[in-house]
C-alpha cells in the first residue's frame, strides 16, 4: 500500500550553488548543495507577473546589434561563449540554482520561450565574481538591452511590448549599474485611482529622471521605513509597485498580495555575504570604536546586540545629491498614501520627508557603489569626500580590497571611445544632473590613520 505520509521534501529542494566567476568574467568553478527553498523565493523566480519582455529567438540574435568590432568577436565565438557575451553586456547574472528553468537569474521563463523581467533583474547582482541574491545589480544595462532588444524584434517582425515602447518616452538608466525605478513607479501610479482602477487618459505628471543604485536586500529587516528616503512604511504591498503595468488590472493585481507576502517574508531572510578577503582584526577593533563613537548615532550599532536607529538626516546636513528627495512631490506622496498600496492609511507616507535614510552597513563591503545614487566606487571614496572621481568606469569583475570597493579606471572626461550613447552608459558621469558624488562629508573629522581603522572595521560588517 501507497504510504500518505508528510509532504516530499523534494519538492521544495532546489540545488543552489555559488558560482565562481574569473576575472575574465568565465564561470571555473559550481559548489552545489541540494538547500530548502523558501516559498517566497520560488514563486519571485518561477511566477510571471509581467508579460515577457522578449523570448529565445530575440535573446539570441541581441548581439547582432552591436558595435561592429563587438559584433565580429560574437559571431565567431561558440554559442556558450557568445551567451556569457551577451550576459555580460546587458550586466544579466547567471543563475545560481536551477529554479529559473534555464533564464538569467533576473527572469522568470514563461513556459514558452518567453523571459520575464522579475525584481531581481535589479536586486539580484554579483561581486568579486560572487553572484548574491539581494545584492543590487550593479551591472544591469537596462536601457541598451531594451534598445537592442525593440531592434531585434522590428527586424523579426515582433509586437514591440511595455518595455519597448515604454523606453522611448523615458531612460531607464544613464549609466549601467543604476535605474530610474523611481520613476517606473510614478509613471505607472499616475493611470490609477486609489483603489489601483486603470485610467488610462491620465495626465502623466512631469518627471525629473534620475537614476538610483538600489539597496541590498538584507538590510529590509532591520526598517521600519523603506526606499532613500524612508516615505514609505514597509509592508508587502509597497513592494507590488513595479508591477502596476495597465496590463494588469486591480483584481488581478490584488490577487497577488498572498505572494507579496511570502516574497517579503523570504526577503527578511537574507543575510548579507561575509567579506572574502583576510581582515585585520586588531586594526578592525580600532575602527569599531572611532565608528561607534563617530558613526553609530546614524548608522547604529552590530554584532549579536544591534541597534538601528532609521534615522533620516535632513539635506542640509547629510549635504549628498538633492535630486532623488525633490523628484517625488508632496502630491504624489499623498496619493500614494491614500491608495490601496499603503493601505489607505496617510500616516504609511510621509508627505515631506527632510532628507535620507542613513542606512544599516551590513554585507557593505559587497554592496559597492556607495551613496544611494550610486555615485562613490569605494568605501575608501566615502571616507574621503575630496578624493572622489567625477567620471570612471568599473571593471566587470575586479575588486578593490585596498580601498574597498569597485576596482575602476577614471578619466578626466569622457573618453572619445564612447561615441554612442551604449558606449557612454559605461562610464559614471558625476557631473550629470542627479549623479553628484559630494556630501556625507562626516569623515572628514577623523584623521587618516583612523579612516584606515574605520575601513578595515567596515569589512566586518
Ligand atoms: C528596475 C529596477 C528594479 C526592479 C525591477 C525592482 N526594484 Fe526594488 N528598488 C529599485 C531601486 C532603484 C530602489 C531604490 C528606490 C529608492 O530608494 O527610492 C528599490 C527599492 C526597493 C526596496 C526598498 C529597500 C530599502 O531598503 O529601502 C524594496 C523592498 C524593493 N525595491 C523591492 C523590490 C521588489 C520586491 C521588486 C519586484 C516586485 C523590485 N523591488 C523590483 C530597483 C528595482
Ligand atoms: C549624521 C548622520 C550620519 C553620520 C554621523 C554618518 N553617516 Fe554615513 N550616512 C548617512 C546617511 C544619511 C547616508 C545616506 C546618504 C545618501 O545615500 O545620500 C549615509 C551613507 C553612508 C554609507 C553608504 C551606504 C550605502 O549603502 O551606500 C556609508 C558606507 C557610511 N554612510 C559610512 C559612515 C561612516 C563610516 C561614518 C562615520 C565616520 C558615517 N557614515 C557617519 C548618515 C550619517
Amino acid at each position: 500500500m501507497r504510504d500518505s505520509g508528510p509532504p516530499q521534501r523534494f519538492t521544495i529542494l532546489a540545488s543552489i550553488c555559488v558560482l565562481i566567476i574569473s576575472s575574465a568574467g568565465v564561470l571555473v568553478a559550481t559548489e552545489c548543495a541540494a538547500e530548502e527553498v523558501h516559498p517566497g523565493y520560488r514563486i519571485l523566480r518561477t511566477k510571471a507577473f509581467l508579460p515577457a519582455d522578449f523570448d529565445d529567438e530575440v535573446f539570441e540574435d541581441l548581439w547582432r546589434q552591436w558595435p561592429a568590432e563587438q559584433r565580429r568577436r560574437a559571431e565567431q565565438a561558440t554559442p556558450s561563449e557568445r551567451r556569457q557575451m551577451m550576459f555580460s553586456e546587458y550586466g544579466m547574472m547567471p543563475s545560481p540554482d536551477d529554479i529559473g528553468g534555464g533564464k538569467a537569474l533576473g527572469y522568470v521563463n514563461d513556459g514558452r520561450g518567453g523571459w520575464v523581467m522579475n525584481c531581481l533583474t535589479c536586486h539580484g547582482g554579483k561581486v568579486a565574481g560572487r553572484v548574491i541574491l539581494g545584492l543590487p545589480n550593479s551591472h544591469l544595462a537596462l536601457h541598451t538591452l531594451t534598445d537592442d532588444v525593440r531592434a531585434t524584434k522590428l527586424l523579426q517582425k515582433k509586437k514591440l511590448t511595455h518595455m519597448d515602447l515604454g523606453s522611448l518616452g523615458m531612460p531607464l538608466g544613464t549609466s549601467n549599474g543604476t535605474t530610474n525605478a523611481v520613476m517606473f513607479g510614478v509613471a505607472l501610479e499616475a493611470l490609477r485611482d486609489d483603489d489601483l482602477n486603470v485610467h488610462l487618459n491620465n495626465p502623466i505628471p512631469k518627471m525629473t529622471h534620475h537614476d538610483m543604485d538600489a539597496p541590498p536586500w538584507w538590510h529590509l529587516k532591520k526598517k521600519r521605513w523603506i526606499y532613500a528616503d524612508g516615505f514609505v512604511a514597509k509592508s508587502h504591498r509597497a513592494l507590488m509597485q513595479f508591477m502596476l503595468i495597465p496590463k494588469n488590472d486591480a483584481k488581478r493585481f490584488k490577487s497577488w498580495e498572498d505572494d507579496y507576502r511570502q516574497i517579503l517574508a523570504w526577503i527578511e531572510t537574507i543575510e548579507p555575504p561575509n567579506y572574502p578577503f583576510p581582515i585585520d582584526r586588531p586594526l578592525a577593533e580600532r575602527g569599531r570604536l572611532i565608528f561607534e563613537d563617530n558613526c553609530a548615532e546614524c548608522h547604529g550599532t552590530y554584532g549579536d546586540n544591534w541597534t538601528y536607529p532609521g534615522r533620516i538626516v535632513e539635506l542640509d546636513i547629510v549635504g549628498t545629491d538633492p535630486v532623488r528627495l525633490r523628484s517625488l512631490s508632496p502630491a504624489y506622496r499623498r496619493k500614494y498614501g491614500r491608495s490601496w498600496l499603503a493601505d489607505y492609511k496617510p500616516e504609511n507616507v510621509k508627505e515631506r520627508p527632510s532628507g535620507y535614510v542613513a542606512p544599516p552597513l551590513d554585507g557593505i563591503w559587497a554592496s559597492a557603489p556607495y551613496l544611494h545614487n550610486g555615485s562613490v566606487p569605494t568605501l575608501w571614496h566615502l571616507l574621503h569626500p575630496h578624493e572622489r572621481p567625477q567620471i570612471w568606469r568599473r571593471t566587470e569583475d575586479g575588486y578593490d580590497a585596498q580601498r574597498v570597493g569597485l576596482e575602476f579606471s577614471e578619466f578626466d572626461e569622457l573618453p572619445s571611445t564612447a561615441e554612442t550613447p551604449r558606449k557612454v552608459r559605461r562610464y559614471f558621469d558625476a557631473r550629470n544632473p542627479g549623479k553628484s558624488a559630494v556630501g556625507h562629508d562626516f569623515p572628514a573629522t577623523l584623521s587618516d590613520a583612523e579612516r584606515r581603522a574605520v575601513l578595515e572595521y567596515l569589512k566586518t560588517l
